[in-house]
């Protein structure tokens, strides 16, 4: 399962923010690729402009972006489009991405990614706007699923069967945020495991992984901390099933040293490997294969095993 609607698997990535900037022009450090947030660039003249275009000449660069707001019901911004198109050809990004939201109406933008209703007339809305982005931006969007904290009385229908649907009838590609979806399953008390499952794997280009921050009654997808360990497990399912493609840790408060940011992405190959190593024993040893599948796999523990 290997297509990500040809784009390359990258490896492991960081996302560029400006408090790193000194450090990677000093060290250039040994990372597989950037993701930026595309607005912190779009209008720069300055030097977030110059260090992004230092960069790109060494790394490939992804723009990962918070203000398409594809879900609104007010008119695309064709403005926008053009300023992402112009930075995509200035720094050769490979894809550039989005969130399955809405930010505002009304000529307000909230800065808040807001969750939609799931239902055949948003999908409509939906898909015929991804068709246009991609018909200006001459490449195919690729969406990220969101985090939410709320639902509406109007969908019709589960998010991942909305998102599975959106990918498959807009054609485009997908941004399978594992630590997303570890938060809305406990939001909403949805299985992540069975919503992994429904995903349409060959479209997924890139994943996402972050930390949250556990408040009891319900996740806030914070990004301020380390990836906990059932959503490094959801990202080993993930990875399982999509064969492998870029990924990258998002960290965006409290932000480290970035040697501590690069250290957590990293651990994504530990984690292959000693998974790797365990199914290479458990077909030596036939008899203990039973005990370690269930173990890993089943999605109650998955749910339920987190530590914070
Ligand atoms: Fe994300």
């Amino acid at each position: 399962m290997t297509n990500r609607l040809g784009y390359d698997n990258l490896g492991l990535g960081v996302g560029l923010r400006t408090v790193h900037f000194d450090h990677l022009l000093k060290h250039l450090p040994a990372v597989d690729w950037f993701e930026i947030i595309s607005e912190n660039f779009m209008d720069s003249q300055g030097r977030p402009l110059y260090v992004l275009e230092q960069l790109a000449e060494r790394y490939p660069i992804v723009m990962h972006g918070v203000s398409l707001s594809i879900g609104s019901t007010e008119a695309l911004d064709f403005d926008y489009l053009q300023k992402l198109k112009q930075l995509a050809s200035t720094v050769g990004a490979r894809w550039v991405s989005d969130h399955v939201c809405w930010t505002g109406v009304a000529g307000v933008n909230t800065h808040d990614l807001l969750p939609l209703p799931y239902n055949e007339e948003s999908l409509r809305h939906v898909v015929d706007r991804i068709r246009i982005v991609q018909d200006v931006l001459e490449r195919p969007l690729v969406l990220e699923n969101p985090s939410s904290y709320v639902t509406f009385v109007d969908s019709t229908m589960s998010e991942a069967e909305f998102i599975l649907r959106m990918a498959n009838e807009a054609d485009c590609g997908l941004l399978l945020d594992v630590n997303n979806v570890f938060v809305s399953a406990r939001n909403h008390d949805f299985d992540p495991v069975e919503y992994l499952r429904m995903m349409p794997h060959q479209r997924v280009v890139q994943m996402h992984l972050a930390g949250h921050t556990n408040c009891g009654t319900h996740l806030i997808d914070t990004h301020d901390g380390p990836v906990i360990d059932p959503v490094w497990e959801l990202f080993r399912i993930a990875h399982e099933a999509t064969g492998g493609v870029s990924t990258l840790l998002e960290w965006d408060a409290h932000i480290p040293e970035f040697p501590v940011v690069h250290d957590e992405v990293l651990k994504a190959k530990r984690i292959l490997e000693m998974s790797f190593k365990a199914e290479s024993a458990a077909s030596d040893h036939p008899h203990l294969s039973t005990a370690h599948f269930h173990t890993v796999h089943h999605p109650a523990l998955v749910v339920t095993a987190e530590t914070e």
